[in-house]
């Protein structure tokens, strides 16, 4: 089976340090703990409100990092003009809404068609690989395949949400998302909200090749610190690998 990385998300690092308005705890020193424990590369949310993630973090993790920088970010003229300055490895585009906690639900890459193609071209011009953030739905897979992005990433926030039988019939339409967005020639990653209890049945899924994985692992670091819980979390996605 091809290798799963993992993309650890330190949003949350950042959402602590606002709580005060100070610097420390210091995003980019957590990046380069999740780093040295293991971490293939390091995700970032710069959200409108810039709620956790600073545009200086952004700098700063493009300047420094020696992993992949995933930014992820809204289809917004803002944002592709912060993405075209530093060009990140990779832009993960995610829907966006003001209010809500966390990422809610994948992009409507069907409705959005015409909002996303400039987007992608002009970030896939500038060498950036762009990856769509989708529910695992038959239809959205197609439209990301049609927009040309080079990656799909699927979102596994209601899997870890359900339970039983409701999980694992989610569980399955995940694997076909993945079998599918595969065979149409994209590069497969997923994400949101798994933690050390959800991430062994995903990480077994063969066509994938990367899971973005923040808040589990930052609330887990408060007990047993970053480079613990980022090296369990590498430990249970190869042992489900095996
Ligand atoms: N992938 C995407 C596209 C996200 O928006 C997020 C949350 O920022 C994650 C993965 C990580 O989710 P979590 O923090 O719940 O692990």
């Amino acid at each position: 089976m091809d290798k799963l990385r993992l993309g650890v998300n330190i949003d949350h690092v950042a959402t602590i340090r606002n709580a005060r308005g100070i610097a420390h705890p210091d995003p980019i020193r957590a990046a380069m703990i999740a780093v040295d424990a293991g971490a293939d590369g390091i995700t970032a949310h710069l959200r409108e409100d810039r709620r956790h993630i600073s545009d200086e973090d952004i700098a700063e993790l493009s300047e420094k990092l020696t992993v992949p920088l995933n930014l992820e970010m809204a289809a917004t003229e803002e944002m592709l003009e912060i993405a075209l300055r530093h060009k990140p490895h990779a832009s993960c585009i995610v829907p966006e809404k003001r209010m809500e906690l966390t990422t809610e639900g994948g992009l409507d890459a069907v409705g959005q068609h015409n909002r996303l193609a400039p987007l992608i071209r002009e970030l896939s011009a500038a060498n950036i690989r762009v990856s769509l953030f989708i529910d695992p739905d038959e239809d959205q897979i197609r439209a990301a395949a049609d927009l040309q992005a080079p990656v799909t990433e699927i979102h596994t926030g209601l899997y870890c949400d359900l339970e039983g039988a409701e999980r694992a019939a989610e569980l399955e339409r995940i694997e076909k998302a993945v079998a599918l967005g595969s065979k149409l020639g994209l590069e497969m990653h997923a994400g949101h909200g798994l933690s050390y209890e959800t991430v062994k049945p995903i990480a077994a899924i063969a066509g994938l090749r990367e899971l973005n994985i923040g808040h589990f692992l930052m609330g887990e670091a408060i007990f047993v610190g970053l480079d613990a819980s980022v090296k369990e979390m590498r430990r249970l996605m190869e042992e489900a690998r095996q």
